[in-house]
């Protein structure tokens, strides 16, 4: 299962607050030349691209599924491409990063290597969800090692990249290791009221379980959703559902 951004985008509403969050940290300046890692269908990018003044923005992601829907969102001053954000060229103002660095390993390295692309005044603001020890993470995670453990292979576990994902101190100190200024780091729990346990289970189909999903063989995928979906209607039995769903936001601009 490939992302599909229909069902990524039937929680628009609930994703668009950390978003504006991660806008409100930009230095806003005229002419900026930006980019946005990991763009998904564009929409923010757009939303990104309005806020900032005569600016170059290009939104690049690695799936054609997600960019096929950018297209309405072009305009004089905005592109979208396909591309990685372990392998992009070019030097830019603002690199922004909304709810996508998590998908890349390695953040001891990500992060120094996106600094190698800024200019020189230029800023790096990321978000990125930090939930990996709430159940809805927990529980698709202990399913792939125990029930479904011989479609998760030692070597190809979809839940190795929660580890990746570092505590706020380690991104603020990585920051200030690169000479950054205005520093900001923290976590913020965003308070999600679900109608019940189904409705986690409709939010993690369109992010959290497209690994799980790609991995398991297709006659495989509708039972471990039967199960996903029976634990954790275990653990939230009650309607609504509180779905507090921590992320990181960071941000610093570099001399
Ligand atoms: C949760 S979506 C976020 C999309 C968008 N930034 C937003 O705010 O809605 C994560 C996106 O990251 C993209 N992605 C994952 N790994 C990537 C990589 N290595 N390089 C570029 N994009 C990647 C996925 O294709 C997906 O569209």
């Amino acid at each position: 299962m490939p992302w599909n951004p229909e069902q990524y985008d039937k929680f628009k509403a609930e994703r668009s607050a950390p978003v504006n969050d991660l806008f409100s940290l930009i230095q806003i300046r005229p002419g900026m030349r930006a980019i946005d890692l990991g763009c998904g269908t564009g929409e923010h990018t757009r939303c990104l691209a309005d806020i900032l003044p005569e600016s170059e923005v290009l939104g690049i992601d690695s799936s054609p599924q997600m960019l096929s829907k950018s297209k309405q969102f072009e305009r004089k001053g905005l592109s979208f491409s396909l591309g990685s954000f372990e392998d992009f060229d070019g030097k830019y103002d603002l690199i922004f990063s909304n709810a996508a660095l998590q998908w890349s390993g390695n953040h001891e390295q990500l992060i120094p290597s996106l600094w190698e692309h800024l200019n020189p005044g230029g800023q790096l603001a990321v978000q990125m969800p930090r939930n990996q020890d709430h159940p809805s993470h927990q529980i698709a995670q202990k399913l792939a090692q125990t029930e479904f453990a011989e479609f998760f292979p030692h070597k190809k576990k979809p839940t190795e990249r929660f580890n990746w994902i570092l505590t706020i101190e380690r991104y603020a100190e990585i920051l200030f290791s690169l000479d950054g200024i205005d520093i900001v780091a923290f976590l913020k729990v965003y308070p999600h009221i679900l109608e019940n346990s189904d409705a986690i289970v409709e939010w993690t189909k369109g992010t959290l379980l497209v690994p799980f999903m790609e991995q398991l063989p297709k006659e495989q995928q509708d039972s471990f959703l039967k199960r996903y979906s029976e634990l954790l209607h275990v653990k939230f039995p009650s309607s609504p559902v509180f779905y507090g769903f921590k992320r990181i936001l960071f941000s610093a601009k570099k001399l």
